[in-house]
């Protein structure tokens, strides 16, 4: 049977310490997800705010494929705001446990499966699906649970939600804890946090037990450790258990960006599925096996999630990989020229650096003494700043001979600068500034500025730096170094196939 994903990322996601999404991109998240195939996405909780339910109506308002619902604690007021915005469902949530009924809502077990009901039957005479959902159910008592449930499900709930709200559950805990909430005779969801680093395996473990719909969010996002990650819980499915969902699988490293870069909750590197080194090879075997035939260390295929297959050449790497690479750049080298490369690749390893292939094509041209041309030159670079006006840069910059004028606004003179080189180079080629890092070598106001730049262009990552006593000058000298790397290259590659 497939599995229905439910995405929360707009809602339990949202509530990840120091995120906070205006309506407009929470409109852009849900078109997003409602292309990637999810089936319900809880839009946010409508009692919130005013900008939270504007940002809910115009969800509802796109006519999306997916059923849009809104959080609603069990109370009336909530479920008018929730009406008030139009929402297909609400996702009902009364609290379960008896630490949060004594100690959160000062009420009786009583009280709570009361308003629990009388807020079921009122959703559903307002003819909104209703999803009663039991906050900290894991930590219920059993019994108490399951009637709160049965009473809910004879008012009428369509779907019940059990959550795991502190992540306490173990996959054998989750299959013995689900398998009789099945049996209850309406859909069940699972809802798994993820405090133990469990929370996909456990939500995998509640569906095996029967249940049929996954509460997730996207790279996992939200409170403290977050919940059941929806790349991981959709393609574990699919990839080891062989159960569809309705989700389209190779939109996923895309949507997984996206809202990084809107959240500002950037991945580790090594996050299963979408993270960058998820299909990265650096080690000499690896890169071997995977070269002659991918699946000797590569469990699924980039592809499937949308992403892209990158060999790292660090200090582990074998000198044949290296060889190929550089022929598959169309580059011929002499064994003097090959042990000159090697030797720089592996010393770079030694000092803690990877190269990418943007790179060792540099360091190949270098030793075969080919000019990498320098396609971008700074001419001027003037920047306006101080307590009375908008920081501003205008830059002037040389670029494959053409000069190029342009102008940024910033939140500082650095945003500003970058902001310019940005706009100057964006005919001429897509590249996206990963990470910026800047260090103060020495101390004191005359301290050397040490910046380090990520450039990321078709799939590779560039890594340059540039220390100078100006910070400013420093960020856009990395910025163009970093940019020359990528640029000259091609440039250089263009001309030797005869395109330039
Ligand atoms: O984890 C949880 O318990 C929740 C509920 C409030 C729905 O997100
Ligand atoms: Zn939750």
């Amino acid at each position: 049977m497939d599995v229905r994903i439910l995405d929360t990322t707009l809602r339990d996601g949202e509530q990840t310490p120091g995120v906070s999404l205006t309506p407009d991109e929470k409109l852009r998240i849900a078109i997003k997800l409602d292309e990637l195939g999810v089936d319900v996405i809880e839009a946010g909780s409508a009692i919130t705010s005013e900008g939270e339910r504007e940002g809910i109506k115009k969800i509802v308002s796109e006519g999306l494929s997916a059923e849009i619902c809104s959080f609603a604690r069990a109370l009336k007021i909530d479920v008018d705001a929730a009406l008030e915005c139009d929402v297909e469902s609400v996702h009902l949530v009364i609290p379960t446990s008896d630490l949060h009924i004594k100690h959160k809502l000062r009420k009786t077990r009583e009280e709570v499966k009361d308003l629990a009901v009388q807020n079921t039957e009122y959703a559903l005479d307002h003819g909104l699906i209703v999803e009663l959902s039991a906050e900290d159910s894991t930590r219920s008592d059993f019994d108490y649970l399951t009637q709160l449930f049965k009473e809910g499900i004879e008012a009428g709930a369509n779907r019940i939600c059990a959550c795991d709200t502190v992540g306490m559950l173990t996959p054998e805990k989750a299959y013995d804890f689900y398998k009789p909430l099945t049996k209850l005779g309406v859909p069940l969801s699972v809802h798994c946090h993820n405090d133990f680093g469990l929370a996909v395996a456990n939500s995998l473990s509640g569906l095996r037990a029967g249940a049929s719909q996954a509460h997730v969010t996207v790279n996992g996002i939200g409170e403290r450790a977050g919940n059941a990650s929806l790349e991981e819980t959709v393609i574990a499915l699919h990839s080891l258990y062989n159960i569809p969902t309705n989700i389209h699988n190779e939109m996923l490293y895309d949507l997984s960006k996206m809202v990084a870069r809107l959240t500002g909750v950037y991945l580790q590197p090594n996050k299963a599925i979408v993270g960058e080194n998820a299909f990265a090879h650096e080690s000499g075997i690896h890169a071997d096996g995977v070269m002659k035939k991918a699946e000797t260390y590569e469990p699924i295929t980039p592809e499937l999630v949308g992403h892209k297959r990158r060999f790292v050449m660090g200090k582990h790497v074998g000198s044949h990989i290296i060889q190929k690479r550089i022929q598959e750049m169309g580059l011929r080298v002499n064994d003097q020229q090959f042990q000159q490369i090697f030797s720089r690749i592996k010393s770079l390893g030694d000092k803690g650096k990877c190269v990418t292939d943007v790179d060792l094509q540099a360091i190949t041209e270098d030793v075969m003494g080919i000019l990498a041309e320098k396609v971008v030159e700074l001419i001027d670079l003037t920047i306006v700043s101080g307590n009375k006006v908008t920081p501003t840069a205008s830059i002037r910059l040389n670029i494959d001979n053409n000069e190029v004028l342009e102008a940024g606004i910033g939140i500082g003179p650095v945003d500003a600068a970058l902001l310019a080189v940005r706009k100057s180079i964006k005919d001429f080629a897509d590249i996206e500034l990963e990470e910026y890092h800047v260090d103060a070598i020495t101390g004191g106001t005359d301290a050397l500025i040490d910046v380090v730049v990520k450039l990321k262009h078709e799939g590779n990552i560039v890594t340059a730096r540039s220390t100078q006593p100006d910070i400013i000058m420093a960020s856009v000298e990395a910025y163009l170094g970093g940019i020359n790397k990528i640029l000259g290259s091609k440039y250089v590659k263009k001309i030797k196939e005869g395109d330039l």
